[in-house]
């Protein structure tokens, strides 16, 4: 079925100059941008939106690079799209991910993992809902 699922160009890689690139990948393997912003988000944003993770040891080491610099902050509509996603973005871990993933060609660790992508339906609608209006997805 065709799904939209939300997804995030991170920090390390909007600093890198590689918004395109990845937007790229993206359009390569059927995904079209149907909203996409540029934000800088602030640390209590960045909170909000990883609240889920906020017993995780991590946490504090991702909300200050979640609110380092700028991210884009999309949503991609597409046959499958969020396990589409998730398969284009590789393992979290880039020493893991696949070779020609975004994460194997872009990501710096961990952290600095380059993309983020929603991993399940509910998850993808509260993500969605949590950056964009109704009025600023145009499919
Ligand atoms: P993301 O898909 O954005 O969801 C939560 C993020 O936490 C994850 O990608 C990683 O970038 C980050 N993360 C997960 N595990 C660790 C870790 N051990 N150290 C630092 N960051 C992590």
């Amino acid at each position: 079925a065709i799904e939209r699922t939300f997804s995030m160009i991170k920090p390390d890689a909007t600093k890198r100059n590689l918004t395109g690139a990845i937007t790229k990948i993206f359009e390569e393997n059927g995904l079209r941008v149907v909203a996409s912003k540029r934000v800088w988000m602030a640390r209590r944003e960045a909170e909000a939106f990883y609240a889920e993770h906020k017993e995780r040891p991590f946490f504090g080491e991702l909300v200050d690079f979640m609110s380092s610099g700028p991210t884009i902050v999309q949503v991609l509509e597409g046959e499958n799209a969020i396990a589409k996603n998730r398969e284009i973005m590789g393992a979290t871990n880039p020493e893991k991910a696949d070779e020609g993933t975004i994460r194997k060609l872009f990501a710096l660790s961990m952290g600095e993992n380059s993309v983020h992508g929603s991993d399940a339906p509910e998850t993808a609608a509260r993500e969605i809902g949590f950056w964009f209006s109704e009025t600023e997805i145009v499919g």
